[in-house]
């Protein structure tokens, strides 16, 4: 990252605001400046005024494109890049038959890097900047992780997997073995760089309360630590969860009474939660990841948007990478529109706006890292995504003969892949060049 200020020329938009709560939340900027020193943004406006900051400042011009926030995928496994794809199955048949077995594979730490630089490769070039990454269950897998991820230059948050039941036998651990690794892993690892560390218990369902306790401990001790685990997924799942939790009132109560739920935890899927779930949720302010290709793919259901607005819960977009069937959050923006429009007066009519605000600064406060990330507000750090869509394909007509920012970020959702992903920033450093 150099000191001296470099100046960016594009068209840009971002979401500083919340379009759930400010209907003219989407900031455009047909020919705008961004000012960066350092990795951070010093200002942000049109063109002109930027650029009269900083008269003297090389300038990267990156105009016929579309700037946008480096993406924030909330929910994304790393041990499942090579198991995408697995169709047909709801999710307890997935996990034994498709997902399973492979992570079980991680047990090699050789094997686990070149699963982690795949993974790592994968978000980068799909614009994706920072992710809340589920682990694998091997300490040493996760040693890997990080330091892949530290060579990557991406935003992670990521923690050891743990369970102790109901998954396969070579997947399991204790409390004890899981707090002792948890542990280590987080004083080499949390706060180190660009990499945070997140407690995570792979759901209650292989979680016996001593573990979700030891969870607990870990969370308590560390300061900053986030939380991660799954939810309310599958109605199967959520069945077997009563069965095993019986003094429990609900999924989330097994979390609750562990220590897990905060301002810093992040619950994927929530596609089955009772009005008390909800209520809970939105006074602990945590975070439910909204998978849409996951619930889809694995037939789990229709996220309940509208209910959770309601409740006050925060939502951000998760690509649930195995589960999910790629790394893109565009794609994972369109098809939550989709399921809004197929839900009738149940849903939410998304607008881009809204999309764009969950693939990026809606995930940048479900990890409180609101302040360093997720819009292009003075002050954050410069992570950032260029699209450009490449010459003669139907988006970069679009490019050419938008009208209006609404319909050109409109157009990027619909259409937009990985193949138009040109330039990823994160904090100044370029992290991946297209070609
Ligand atoms: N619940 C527990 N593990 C998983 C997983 O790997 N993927 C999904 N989608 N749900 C889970
Ligand atoms: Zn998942």
């Amino acid at each position: 990252t150099s000191a001296d200020p470099v100046l960016y020329r594009a068209t840009f938009m971002h979401t500083p605001r919340s379009p759930f709560a400010d209907a003219e939340a989407l900031h455009a900027e047909d020919d705008g400046g961004l000012l960066v020193a350092g990795g951070t943004i010093l200002a942000s406006g049109p063109w002109a005024e930027v650029r009269a900051q900083a008269p003297e400042a090389p300038v990267t011009d990156l105009r016929g494109g579309l700037l946008l926030p480096g993406f924030v995928d909330t929910h994304v496994h790393y041990p499942q890049v090579r198991v995408v794809g697995g169709l047909g199955m709801p999710l307890l048949d997935w996990l034994d038959r498709n997902a399973l077995p492979e992570e079980a594979r991680l047990a090699d730490e050789g094997y686990a890097r070149a699963v982690a630089r795949e993974f790592l490769g994968a978000l980068a070039m799909n614009g994706t900047t920072t992710a809340l990454v589920f682990g694998a269950h091997y300490a040493g897998a996760m040693h890997a992780f990080f330091e892949e991820a530290a060579t990557s230059g991406l935003r992670t948050v990521a923690g050891l997997v743990v369970g102790d039941r109901l998954l396969r036998p070579e997947l399991h651990t204790t409390p004890e073995r899981a707090y002792a690794e948890g542990r280590t892993l987080i004083e080499r690892w949390h706060g180190r760089g660009r990499a945070l560390y997140a407690v995570t218990p792979r759901f209650s369902l292989s979680a016996s309360e001593g573990l979700l306790d030891a969870c607990g401990a870990l969370l308590r001790e560390f300061e900053g630590v986030r939380f991660t685990s799954h939810i309310n997924e599958n109605v199967t799942e959520v069945e077997v969860v009563r069965g095993l939790f019986p003094e429990a009132r609900d999924y989330l109560d097994t979390y609750e009474r562990a220590g897990l739920v905060g301002r810093r935890s992040v619950l994927a899927h929530n596609v089955w939660p009772s009005d008390r779930e909800l209520g809970a949720m939105a006074e602990h302010r945590c975070s439910a990841a909204h998978c849409p290709c996951s619930n889809s793919a694995l037939g789990s259901g229709f996220f309940p948007l509208r209910r959770h607005l309601a409740a006050g819960v925060h939502v951000s977009l998760g690509s649930d990478v195995g589960g999910g069937t790629g790394f893109s959050l565009l794609k994972e923006g369109v098809q939550a529109y989709f399921m809004q429009q197929l839900m009738g007066a149940d849903g939410v009519a998304l607008t881009p706006a809204h999309l764009l605000y969950l693939a990026t600064r809606a995930g940048a406060e479900a990890l409180d890292l609101g302040d360093l990330t997720g819009d292009f507000s003075a002050g954050r750090q410069f992570d950032a995504v260029h699209l450009s869509p490449p010459p003669g394909t139907p988006l970069a007509a679009v490019y050419a003969h938008a009208e209006g920012p609404g319909r050109l970020l409109a157009a990027t959702f619909a259409s937009g892949t990985q193949g138009d992903v040109a330039r990823v920033w994160v904090g100044g450093d370029e992290v991946y060049a297209r070609g």
